[in-house]
């Protein structure tokens, strides 16, 4: 089917749920994935302009992190080359409270394109679609920084946001801040699991030197321990991440999801009750 949207990351957290928030409009958009075709991979810049080929409207999830090398380098290409082949507006999802992801996102602005910026704090699905969720599984949740207030925001209702900025032209030119509706610790989020699934989940409150070593023991990759050490260090000890901000009701007409609500349904699924197999 012809279309002229492309969601770039439309496998991942958010980016499948602004494809099914488009498609309930009625709206097929293309495929950005490595596994599409034509496909999207962005260390690859041969795919980028299959990709972009009669694309006029693009959401863009930057993988793993707008924070990480070379994360500018890779925006400022495609925004280039998006903006030469004619596409009229590109919703960029950033991060709250990162300085590298500002940098990402003024390259926007200062594209010529119309754009909308989403600016999100940490998800939910964190918790059930990413790193937070072999942990819970396990039993054990050894993290730093337990006591961090943090308005943990969910990937819904990113996604119904991001699908609406993106179609609506009256949001262009701005800046959309979606957080959760309340801060909340790490803390508070495995008493929510363990309540919600009836289980009994322990919780330590280590270093960040304990924590990166655990890693290290674990034979994460480098630049992942970067990455994850750069989210504890400075995003989540930023003041500026730890605000509850409206435009989630501003925009949608209605409250943001809380995390007991994401977790209620995400503990039927049973994803939190699978075996461990470590
Ligand atoms: N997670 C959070 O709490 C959080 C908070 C604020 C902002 N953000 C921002 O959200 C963005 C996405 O993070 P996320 O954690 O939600 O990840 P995610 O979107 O769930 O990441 C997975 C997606 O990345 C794609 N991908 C991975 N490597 C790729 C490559 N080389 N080329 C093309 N696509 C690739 C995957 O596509 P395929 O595997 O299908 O190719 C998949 O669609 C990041 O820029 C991050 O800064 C995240």
């Amino acid at each position: 089917m012809k279309t002229n949207i492309l969601v770039i990351g439309a496998t991942g957290k958010t980016g499948s749920r602004v494809v099914e928030q488009l498609r309930k409009k009625g709206i097929e958009p293309r495929i950005g994935s490595r596994k599409a075709s034509p496909s999207f991979d962005w260390d690859d810049k041969e795919t980028w302009v299959k990709a972009l080929n009669g694309i006029e409207r693009m959401y863009v999830t930057y993988y793993p992190d707008l924070a990480v090398p070379g994360a500018k380098e890779a925006i400022q290409s495609l925004t280039y080359l998006a903006k030469e082949m004619g596409v009229k507006k590109m919703v960029l999802l950033s991060g709250k409270g990162e300085t590298e992801a500002e940098a990402c996102e003024q390259i926007v602005i200062n594209s010529g394109m119309d754009y909308t910026i989403v600016r999100a704090s940490w998800f939910n699905q964190n918790w059930s679609e990413s790193f937070f969720l072999e942990p819970i599984i396990s039993g054990e949740v050894a993290l730093p920084l337990s006591d961090v207030l943090i308005p943990f925001v969910d990937a819904n209702d990113i996604a119904e946001v991001a699908s609406t900025v993106l179609l609506d032209d009256s949001y262009n030119g701005e800046i959309i801040e979606v957080t959760g509706p309340e801060l909340i610790t790490f803390r508070d989020i495995v008493t929510m699991i363990s309540e919600t699934t009836n289980r009994n989940l322990n919780l330590y409150n280590i270093s960040l030197e304990e924590y990166t070593a655990g890693m290290k023991e674990m034979q994460v990759p480098d630049d992942v321990i970067w990455l994850i050490e750069y989210l504890f260090s400075h995003v989540l000890t930023n003041p500026e991440n730890q605000k509850v901000v409206n435009d989630i009701q501003r925009v949608l007409g209605r409250k943001a999801k809380t995390f007991l609500a994401y977790a209620q349904e995400t503990a039927k699924t049973g994803i939190w009750n699978q075996v461990a197999t470590v």
